[in-house]
Formats: C-alpha cells, structure tokens, sequence
C-alpha cells in the first residue's frame, strides 16, 4: 500500500508538471502502460493472503482510475494553452480579404486600344515612330515650307541639339515610307507636342493616331469608306459624317471629317457648340510632293492619310470637360476607369 502511495505521487507530481503532449504520452506509458509499476502490482495480487486482496485490488483500481483522469486533465490543459497560444497570431480566416490595389487603364489608353482595334480588323499594321524627331520628318519631308508658321519656337519645342518634339505624329509617314515599299496600310499612334499653354482644350502634351494607306489605286472613295467605318466602328451605327475642303501641306486635296455629335445626336449642344458638328479628323491625298521626297513613283501610287485627335475622342466618349483632367492622374478620377 505504502509503495502504491508513492507511486500515485511521484506519477502525480511528473503529469501535473508536464507541458507537452509527447511527454504526457510518455507519462502515460511509464505509469499506466503494460510495463508500469501499477500493471506490475496487479500481477502481486495472487501473491497476497486472500482475505487482503480486495481492499488492495480496490486500492489499485482506484489509482488507475486516479491516473487516468489526471493524464486526461493534463492533456485538456496543454491542448488549451497551445490553442490560446496559436490563435493569438493567428489568421481569422473570417475576416474579409486584403485586396490589392491593382490599378486600371488610363482612358487615353483605352481609347488608344480600341482604336488601334478597329483599324486592325480592316487590315492595318501598327507602325511606331519616335516622340523626338529631326525638321526632315517633322516638315521638310511633309512638304512643310521653310518659312511656315508652324516651324516656329512659339508653337515647336526644339532641342538644343537642333532636334525637335515631334508635333505631329505625321512623321511615322515618313518613317515608314523611308523604310517600306507600297503597299502600305499602316496605323501609328503616339504622343505629339506643341507649344501651348494648357487650358480646357490644349495641353503641350496631347495624343494622335496617323493613318496611312498607299497603294496603286487608292483612292479619296477609299478614304471616305475607311474614315467613315472606322467613325461607326467606334461611335455607333447612328453616328454621321461629313467632309469639308481644308489644307495640309502634305496631302491634296485636304480635307477634315467632321462626325454629328455623340451627345446631342445633331441636335446642338454646349460639346459641339451647337453645330450639331464634331471635327474627327484631318485627312486627303498624299501629295505627290511627298512621295517624291521619299522615292517613291508618284505615277504608280497614290494614297491617303489621316491624323486622328485621340484626347478628344477620350473626352466625348467618357463625357470629360476639360481636357487637364487626362493630365492630372488624379485617382478619383482614373479610379472610375477600373
Ligand atoms: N498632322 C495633322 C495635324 O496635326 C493631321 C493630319 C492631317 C494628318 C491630314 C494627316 C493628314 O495624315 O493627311 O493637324
């Protein structure tokens, strides 16, 4: 009897002391398993005066049972500490997510891309030019005179270096009729540059798309069609179009598509200033000044060109009023885009 308290006290003070589960297991083998001191004092049993085994049999039993629930509440404990533990750094897999903040398109490039998409499904390539450029592409390849206006340092930002800001993104023109022989059927679109102050209209930063297509035979019908696809592609079977006399140095005859007015449908609105009327683009007929320029026989080919607005087109289509607000990156405003 005396042995057994000792044991149940030793096992008491190691289980109550243990503070990990592989130990308890342990624990639980050393007093309680088939090779434990208690095991081993049920085989003394048969060894006792019959008269004296109950009350030891009793004793056992009750220091097993002892045991056991001491290793159980032990176990309870460590599992509870551990929980209490892992769940203070712990994930709450109930809360909603972190999202990242993965920005969106900006709608000078949404438009950029849906325009670039519809000249692609009537078979133009994208061609790609240079924002810094030199007179020649500029100008004097473009039929531009010596002496025109628009070579000024009012509206042409030079570099020291003689070189320029392209103002127009008719240089790729060049670019492309310098290196390639017709056919041709080429889109480019680009930033341009001008010397102007910004206000709700100008920006010295701004955006075009040049079209150009030369082959034998084309045609004004032919860039009548394409302009005018291409302005129902992007606006609508309703939109309507119409084609005035202009001049460009580099193309004869010139002419600027005007497109009726997305918001008011024709009717006369503050956008088009009541015309009904909204300029797209300038385009006409490469003047064959220009091909002779660039070597390329004027007699065998024609062909035409356009430079299309894109800030506006952004303006109308998402109903902008001021044309800084595409400068700005202000992220209410580009938010909206997501
Ligand atoms: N480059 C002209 C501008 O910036 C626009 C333009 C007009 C482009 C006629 C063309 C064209 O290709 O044929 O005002």
């Amino acid at each position: 009897m005396q042995d057994l308290t000792a044991l149940t006290e030793a096992a008491q003070t190691e289980i109550t002391q243990c503070s990990n589960l592989n130990e308890l297991s342990n624990l639980k083998a050393k007093y309680l398993g088939k090779k434990s001191s208690l095991t081993a004092f049920y085989g003394t049993l048969k060894e006792l005066p019959p008269e004296e085994r109950p009350a030891f049999g009793q004793a056992l039993n009750e220091a097993k049972q002892k045991l056991e629930a001491m290793v159980q509440e032990q176990e309870e404990k460590i599992r509870q500490r551990l929980w209490n533990a892992q769940s203070q750094n712990q994930i709450d897999l109930t809360l909603p997510g972190i999202c990242s903040d993965i920005g969106s398109l900006h709608p000078l490039t949404l438009v950029m891309r849906e325009i670039e998409d519809i000249f692609l499904s009537m078979g133009f390539e994208i061609a790609e030019g240079y924002d810094i450029e030199d007179e020649f592409h500029n100008f004097d390849a473009l039929n531009t005179p010596p002496d025109h206006p628009s070579r000024n340092l009012a509206d042409t930002f030079f570099l020291r270096d003689g070189n320029l800001l392209r103002t127009q993104t008719s240089t790729v023109q060049v670019r492309v009729m310098e290196k390639y022989a017709p056919p041709i059927r080429i889109i480019s679109p680009g930033r341009c540059y001008r010397n102007d102050k910004a206000d709700a209209s100008h920006s010295p930063v701004f955006h075009q798309v040049e079209g150009l297509v030369v082959d034998e035979r084309t045609t004004l019908a032919d860039m009548k069609d394409a302009l005018q696809n291409f302005a129902k592609l992007m606006f609508g079977e309703k939109v309507r179009t119409r084609i005035r006399p202009h001049f460009f140095p580099f193309t004869e005859p010139s002419a600027e598509m005007d497109m009726s007015c997305t918001i008011c449908e024709g009717k006369g609105c503050r956008v088009c200033k009541n015309t009904g009327w909204l300029e797209l683009c300038g385009a006409g007929m490469v003047d064959p000044a220009v091909f002779d320029f660039l070597k390329i026989d004027s007699e065998k080919y024609t062909g035409y060109a356009f430079g299309l607005g894109i800030d506006r087109i952004a303006m109308m289509k998402y109903d902008i009023p001021d044309l800084r607000i595409l400068y700005e990156n202000d992220l209410r405003v580009l938010r909206q885009f997501r």
